[in-house]
């Protein structure tokens, strides 16, 4: 059998992936089957445990056990893994902003009119920040790729406009960029129209791309009608990271309604992922294989 992963590999592209969380892998084997299956997902993304807040709660006292964790079952399952995330103004532990400390890729960096966020990292140290970041995760690991990743940056706009003159500015001043991380939190029936377009304008700049968080939620309850937009608006975005040689991967951010994050963070809002709360597959996701 056949699954989303071996789908997006047959068509060039490298990988689809997974948020998830050891406590989840650990307590619930039907889960775990399915998240291990390299035939639906060859990569998985921490959805908490490297952040900053989990790997140094106390200051000069760091974690690890988490995202090694992870990083362990990854490797036994031949699936590739994305670190996620670090210079980011969320989940901090509270004693950051006595100084800034930052040596990974940047996360949110923009508020949606496209203006710097007032991060503890913008109003200590301006944008340089950004650029610091970059370097410093370059010379901690040579080889990985390294992203700048946002939220509504997924189709044309101010804040995909800041985004692209960012990209291009550190790229003029020989700043270590690889990619644009589009994190593709969306809402069924509200998928920009011309995400191609603006996937293309982040590629000219000579980046790849990825689209790292992908959900799309719905107002609840589900009905079969929004269950079939669904599935139009998962099809919608992966044709278009496929019509586009430079966008290298998708990820979802978790991949069952089961423990998606949406319920949680959106009022009455939900339903996002293409496996149902009981581990069943949903509309999205043939959605998802007949976008490749
Ligand atoms: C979310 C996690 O899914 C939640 O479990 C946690 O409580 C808050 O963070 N953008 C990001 C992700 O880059 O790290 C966030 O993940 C969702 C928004």
């Amino acid at each position: 059998a056949t699954g989303l992963n071996d789908v997006a590999v047959s068509k060039g592209k490298l990988y689809i992936g997974t948020a998830t969380e050891m406590y989840k892998l650990n307590a619930d084997a039907p889960y775990a089957a399915i998240a291990s299956d390299i035939k639906e997902f060859g990569m998985i993304t921490a959805e908490n445990s490297m952040k900053w807040d989990a790997t140094e709660r106390t200051q000069g006292v760091w974690t690890f056990t988490g995202g090694d964790n992870l990083v362990n079952w990854a490797i036994a399952n031949g699936q590739k893994l994305r670190g996620h995330t670090t210079v980011w103004h969320s989940q901090l532990p509270s004693w950051v902003g006595k100084y800034v400390h930052s040596w990974d890729v940047v996360n949110e960096p923009f508020n949606d009119d496209g203006t710097f966020r007032s991060s503890v990292f913008y109003t200590t140290l301006g944008t340089s920040y950004i650029a610091t970041a970059l370097h410093a995760a370059r010379a901690a690991d040579p080889d990985a790729k390294l992203y700048i990743n946002d939220y509504n940056i997924d189709g044309l706009g101010a804040k995909s406009t800041a985004m692209a003159n960012l990209v291009a500015q550190l790229k003029a001043d020989n700043v270590p960029i690889d990619g644009i991380g589009i994190q593709g939190h969306l809402i069924v029936g509200a998928v920009p129209n011309n995400l191609q377009a603006n996937f293309e304008q982040f590629a000219a700049l000579g980046v790849e791309i990825a689209i790292t968080e992908l959900d799309i939620r719905m107002t609840l309850p589900v009905t079969p009608e929004k269950l079939a937009q669904q599935k139009a608006d998962y099809k919608k975005v992966v044709a278009a990271c496929n019509a586009v040689p430079a966008c290298v991967g998708i990820t979802v951010w978790e991949y069952t309604d089961k423990y998606s994050w949406v319920p949680g963070v959106f009022t009455s809002q939900g339903a996002a992922l293409p496996w149902d709360d009981n581990l069943a597959k949903k509309p999205a996701y043939d959605g998802i294989v007949e976008g490749f």
